[in-house]
């Protein structure tokens, strides 16, 4: 999935606090630069016990700030002039004790005053906590955790496993990649915020016997590019995964089937509890009619296996079908004649979106083109990578479902 300059025309002021998570902010801001943000870095003094300015300044290509009495700054106002220049401030590491500073509202050094001076209309403030899990878990923490959110900020994370103290436990700062993607999220306006969605993705494998098995070619990416965009966009998003090599999108609740029948009896009693269902998944149409027990072998004859195939449920009409279903979007995946094809399907499965593409052009590639049928006529969204297409889908259900109301 493309990442390159998700973040281009954007200003991150960066603070960072002190913790040994500070480490990881050296690679964070060669990821935000490289996604085309330019970012201000402001340290604590904490935080300079851990890493130099030098490193920040040199991936930046930004002088850092890390004093109140800076005398750089014409109007002496560090404080002021750095937060009005950014379109977000994001606190990587934020301690406990910054946390409670923010909290409280004290503004005793240059970070903790800038972001008290932020306006906070404008500069939003996202916090990534870094620190051992009984701090974390501390009552004080969870209290000024729950007033900074209260007051507006976004909190990102924490992640859970190894410390450095060599606990394990809840408390690690999200990884420079995973906090560099919850800022992109950040930024993508809510279309479908408060929205549930319910997406299927992959392939299905159908077995024959316990080694081998009929399945396809999809890789489940443009699925998974959909959950992704759907989130960003503020959804709750379930996603039932046929078999892939896919990481999970941040803050999608994932569940894993291998067989149609599988993905069907997932899906159905889930359906009527979203608002809006994505059958993206190249569900398989037949399954053998009996799955043997044990590999089948040669058998020396040069005889060579029949098998008898049996019709899989089809998911999406039986989910079109449901009397108070969701909103339903299909895919066709042809290998050509794709409006005529795809909208033999809008007629079909009774839904009022199909979304067409070609199979073999897409299959496993992080690029396609979409052709979205629907009864009022066609639209084609031009060749481009996965994730922007599916923003595209999103804007596109996010209209269809304000026409609806
Ligand atoms: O014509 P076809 O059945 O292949 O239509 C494809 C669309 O239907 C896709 O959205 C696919 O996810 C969905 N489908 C399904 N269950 C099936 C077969 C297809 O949900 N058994």
């Amino acid at each position: 999935m493309s990442e390159s300059k998700q973040l281009a025309g954007k200003h991150v002021l960066l603070g960072l606090s002190g913790g040994i998570a500070c480490y990881k902010s050296a690679e964070l801001v060669r990821l935000l630069v490289k996604a085309g943000a330019t970012v201000q870095v402001v340290m604590s003094e904490a935080a300079q016990a851990f890493i130099t300015p030098i490193t920040l300044q040199a991936l930046s290509g930004r002088s850092v700030y890390t004093d109140q009495w800076d005398a750089r700054e014409a109007n002496n106002m560090a404080h002021i002039n750095l937060s009005r220049e950014a379109d977000a401030m994001l606190v990587a590491p934020a301690s406990a004790d910054f946390i409670a500073k923010l909290a409280q509202g004290r503004a005793d050094d240059l970070l903790s005053l800038t972001a008290l001076a932020r306006p906070t209309e404008r500069c939003p403030l996202l916090v990534a906590p870094a620190m051992n899990r009984e701090m974390w878990l501390h009552p004080a923490t969870q209290r000024n955790v729950l007033q900074i959110q209260a007051d507006g900020a976004s909190v990102l994370g924490p992640g859970n496993g190894e410390q450095a103290c060599g606990e394990t436990g809840d408390g690690r700062m999200l990884e420079a990649e995973e906090l560099r993607d919850a800022l992109i999220a950040f930024f993508q306006p809510k279309l479908l915020a408060g929205k549930t969605v319910l997406i299927t993705a992959g392939p299905t494998f159908e077995p024959i016997d316990p080694v081998r098995g009929i399945t396809n070619l999809s890789s489940g990416k443009m699925g998974f590019a959909i959950a992704r965009a759907a989130a960003e966009a503020g959804a709750a998003v379930t996603l039932v995964a046929g078999p892939v090599h896919l990481p999970t999108p941040a803050g999608v609740r994932r569940i894993d089937v291998q067989t149609a029948q599988q993905m069907h009896d997932t899906v159905l009693p889930l359906a009527s509890s979203h608002q809006i269902f994505v059958a993206t998944a190249a569900v398989a149409d037949w399954r053998p009619a009996q799955t043997n027990a044990h590999k089948i072998k040669k058998d020396g004859k040069k005889i060579s296996p029949v098998f008898e195939l049996t019709e899989n449920p089809d998911i999406l009409a039986a989910v079109a079908a449901l009397p108070k279903g969701p909103f339903c979007v299909g895919f066709a995946a042809e290998s050509q004649d794709l409006a005529r094809h795809a909208r033999e399907k809008l007629d079909r499965k009774k839904v009022p979106l199909i979304v067409g593409n070609l199979g073999p052009a897409t299959f496993g590639r992080d690029d396609n083109a979409l052709l979205l049928v629907d009864a009022q006529g066609e639209r084609e969204l031009p060749h481009n990578d996965k994730l922007s297409l599916a923003r595209d889908l999103v804007r596109e259900i996010a209209e269809r479902l304000t026409e609806k109301r």
